[in-house]
C-alpha cells in the first residue's frame, strides 16, 4: 500500500500506545492484587454532570439530531460568549465562535485554513504531540524551541524574535500546556504576540485549560489582547464532557467565513447531540459543580507534588493549571536501575502497575529525563500511587 508522505511523517502516539500497554499488563496481572492505576492519560476522571445528561437525553427524545449548522448552534454560541463575558470580562461576539469537534477539529481547520507549504510554525518543546502533526498534515513545518524550567516550558518572546525565519507563519502557544500545566506570564505573552504581530504572523493559543487554573495571574485569556488572537477551547478539560467530542475556536473576523466554508466541507458540524447537552454546561447550577471539581483538581496537585518531590521525582515548575506534573525522573531512574524516561515508565508499569507517560511523545528536549504523571484521578487512587512509588524506591 502507498501511503502519502503525510501519512508516513506521522509517529505513534505514545500515551495511547502506552494505554494499549497498560490494559494489557493490566488484564495479565487480574489477581495480583496490585490493580492497575491509570495516571496516563489526560482526560478528567469526572463524568458530565446531572443537567448535561438530562439535556442530551431530552435532545435525543425530541428528535433534535439533524445536522446543526457549520459553526454551531446559535444559541450555543451565545452562551460561550455569555461565559467569556461572565468568567473572563473580555467581549468576544457569538460570530467569532466555531463550535468543533472537539479542540482537535479546532487545530485541524486553524492549521488548514492558515498554513501553506513549507510555512515553520514555532512551538515550544515540550508541547502537545499532536499540534506537530496537524502542522505537517497542513504541509507545513513544525519548529520545536527547547523550552526549559526557568521559562516556565514556555516559548518566550525573544526566542520567539530569534527563531523567526522568512518562512514563519506563526507560533502555537498552550496556556496552561500539556504535558507541565504551567502557563506563559501574562507579560511574557503580551510580548510574544507583539513580536508575533510585528512579523505579521499569527498567534494561535490553546485554551483547553484555562478553565481548571489555580493562580489568578495565570487565569486571563489570551482574546484579551487583540481581536487578532486565534484561540481554541473544549468542552473535554473543565467541562469533564472528552468523548462527546466538543469544542470551539475563537477567530478573528475575517478568518470566520473561511473557517465555516473547511468545516462544511471536512465535518459538516459537530455532533448536535452534543452541542444541546452543552447548553446545560452553562447553568448556574452546573457551573457550581464544575468549580467544586476545579477545587478537587488543586487539591490534588496540592497533595501529590510535594509528595512526588519527596520520592526524588522533583516537579521543577509548580502547575499553575491543568492535571500534570512534570516530573524529572533522573535520580528515580538511577534507584531502579534503568537509564531514561521510557524504560523508567516501563519499569512503573511492570513493577508497581502504575500507568504513567515517558517524555517523549512531547518533543526531544530533555524528555528522556522526564515522565507526565496525570492527576487526574480520585485522591485515593493519587495517594495509593504514592504509597507503591515509596516502597518501590526505597
Ligand atoms: C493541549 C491539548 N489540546 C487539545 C487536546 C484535544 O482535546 P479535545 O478532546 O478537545 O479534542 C488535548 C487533549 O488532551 C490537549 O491536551
Amino acid at each position: 500500500m502507498q501511503l502519502s508522505r503525510r501519512a508516513q511523517r506521522i509517529e505513534p502516539f505514545y500515551v495511547m500506545e502506552m494505554a494499549k500497554r497498560a490494559q494489557e499488563v493490566a488484564r495479565q496481572s487480574k489477581d495480583s492484587g496490585t490493580p492497575m492505576i491509570y495516571l496516563n492519560i489526560g482526560e478528567p476522571d469526572f463524568g458530565a454532570p446531572p443537567l448535561v445528561q438530562e439535556a442530551a437525553e431530552r435532545a435525543i427524545r425530541a428528535g433534535r439530531t439533524q445536522y446543526t449548522q457549520a459553526p454551531g448552534l446559535p444559541e450555543l454560541r451565545e452562551r460561550i460568549s455569555g461565559w467569556y463575558a461572565q468568567r473572563f470580562g473580555v467581549d468576544v461576539p457569538a460570530r467569532r465562535i466555531i463550535v468543533t469537534a472537539g479542540a482537535s477539529a479546532a487545530l485541524q481547520l486553524a492549521c488548514l485554513a492558515l498554513i501553506n507549504e513549507g510555512d515553520e510554525v514555532l512551538m515550544p518543546d515540550p508541547s502537545y504531540p499532536c499540534n506537530r502533526h496537524f502542522v505537517s498534515a497542513a504541509e507545513g513545518k513544525p519548529v520545536l524551541i527547547p523550552s526549559s524550567a526557568a521559562e516556565r516550558f514556555q516559548l518566550s518572546a525573544g526566542k520567539v524574535q530569534a527563531a523567526w525565519s522568512e518562512r514563519t507563519r506563526g507560533v502555537m502557544l498552550a496556556s496552561p500546556s500539556n504535558p507541565t500545566g504551567t502557563s506563559i506570564a501574562p507579560d511574557e505573552l503580551r510580548r510574544i504576540h507583539e513580536v508575533v504581530r510585528s512579523k505579521g504572523g499569527l498567534t494561535l493559543i490553546d485554551e483547553i485549560y484555562l478553565g481548571l487554573s489555580y493562580e489568578e495571574q495565570f487565569g486571563h485569556t489570551a482574546l484579551q489582547l487583540g481581536e487578532d488572537i486565534i484561540s481554541i477551547n473544549s468542552f473535554s478539560k473543565y467541562f469533564n464532557m472528552t468523548g462527546w467530542r466538543l469544542g470551539w475556536m475563537v477567530v478573528p473576523e475575517a478568518l470566520v467565513k473561511p473557517i465555516e466554508m473547511l468545516a462544511q466541507h471536512l465535518f459538516i458540524c459537530a455532533s448536535t447531540v452534543s452541542q444541546y447537552a452543552a447548553l446545560a454546561c452553562f447553568e448556574p447550577e452546573s457551573i457550581a459543580e464544575y468549580e467544586r471539581r476545579r477545587a478537587e483538581f488543586k487539591a490534588r496537585r496540592d497533595y501529590f507534588i510535594p509528595a512526588l518531590d519527596a520520592l526524588g521525582l522533583p516537579v521543577p515548575v509548580k502547575p499553575d493549571g491543568a492535571f500534570y506534573a512534570w516530573a524529572d525522573c533522573r535520580a528515580a531512574a538511577d534507584r531502579l536501575g534503568v537509564q531514561g524516561s521510557w524504560d523508567f515508565a516501563y519499569a512503573l508499569m511492570d513493577r508497581a502497575h502504575l500507568a504513567i507517560t515517558p517524555g517523549r511523545d512531547f518533543g526531544a528536549f530533555e524528555t528522556a529525563d522526564f515522565v507526565r504523571f496525570s492527576t487526574a484521578n480520585s485522591m485515593e487512587q493519587l495517594q495509593e500511587a504514592i504509597a507503591r512509588l515509596k516502597r518501590l524506591l526505597a
